[in-house]
């Protein structure tokens, strides 16, 4: 071979070998700790994605809000500030309208029900929602169904609940049924909240297990009543920036990585919901495991009757309808 070839042929090797390392690193954010549902859930993904790609897309993690609330950090996905996000519900139906049906409360018996309204085709037609409001949902991942906590009384039933001040997160939906409890809502983003209750700016919040034990509110609370009120679901959200690179074989290595994720993360949901309760009593939390769930279905009523108006009663019933 004469030298040319050879310059030629280790030239062409170099190039080769580095478009084989390159490496895109997305930056992924949620709410609470790498060790919890979220952090969990997200792990998987980027295993997942990591792998599927032979290292060519990998993670960098945000864990603990760092960048930002939830509402914050979906507007960064749309600007593609930001890649991926694992996000509750709570704010998204103010950029995706049709997912704030899921947000009515005691709209799933449990988390069977809820986890089959998702995986099904109600679920799945509510991901084909984002693509056009500029968000691409890559599954519905699992933040759990949601309790109260207060420092003030134990709650059995809406009248013990009336007058707290109680801060919710910034969804319409949860603050419309929640007044009809007698619950004074205080909407406001999840990173301002410890600092809210450990002041007394508000006397509750309300949040699923594996949030009140990885946010470590038994610092900051003192009563915890197992309404599951309403059940929070959750999102792998990522930017059309990111999605609209990448090649049909790795698209689909994201998809399945979210469905993984998603079964991670709800298997973590399950373990904190099982073994969490204990800890938080060991913590110092006073825990009402009987609540009277029939009283707070029916102080509900005038707020499904808005719900029906705003959704479709219809369409109200053929998510209960599922079995
Ligand atoms: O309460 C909230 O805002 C959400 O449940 C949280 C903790 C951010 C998790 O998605």
């Amino acid at each position: 071979m004469k030298f040319g070839h050879i310059a030629a042929a280790c030239l062409s090797l170099a190039l080769s070998a580095g478009a084989f390392a390159q490496t895109t690193t997305l930056k992924i954010g949620y709410a609470t700790s790498k060790e919890s549902h979220y952090g969990v859930g997200s792990t998987v993904f980027c295993d997942e994605i990591e792998k599927g790609t032979q290292g060519r897309y990998k993670c960098q993690h945000f864990a603990n809000s760092a960048l930002g609330g939830e509402r914050e950090q979906i507007e960064a996905i749309q600007l593609g500030t930001q890649d991926l996000l694992n996000t509750s519900t709570g704010p998204v139906g103010n950029f995706v309208p049709e997912v704030k049906i899921v947000d009515i409360p005691f709209l799933f018996r449990d988390y069977d029900h809820a986890r089959k309204v998702m995986d099904g085709p109600i679920g799945q037609d509510i991901l084909t929602k984002f693509p056009s409001k500029g968000i691409i949902a890559l599954a519905w991942t699992e933040n759990g169904f949601r309790h109260m906590t207060n420092s003030k009384r134990d709650i059995v039933k809406p009248t013990d609940a009336a007058g707290l001040k109680m801060r919710t997160m910034e969804n319409k939906v949860h603050m419309d049924g929640y007044r009809t409890f007698g619950i004074l809502p205080t909407p406001m983003a999840f990173p301002e909240l410890f600092g809210a209750l450990q002041q007394g700016t508000v006397d509750g919040q309300e949040n699923p297990i594996p949030v009140i034990l990885s946010a470590k509110f038994s610092q900051v609370q003192k009563h915890l009543s197992l309404t599951g009120h309403v059940y929070s679901p959750a999102l792998l959200l990522l930017s059309p920036k990111v999605w609209n690179k990448l090649s049909d074989a790795d698209k689909k290595v994201f998809v399945d990585a979210a469905q993984k994720a998603s079964v991670a993360q709800r298997k973590k949901v399950n373990d904190d919901e099982n073994n969490g309760i204990a800890q938080l009593e060991k913590d110092g939390m006073k825990v009402t495991k009987t609540v009277d769930g029939a009283a707070f279905r029916e102080a509900l009523k005038p707020a499904y009757v808005g719900y029906a108006k705003e959704f479709g009663a219809d369409n109200i019933k053929k998510i209960s309808d599922v079995k």
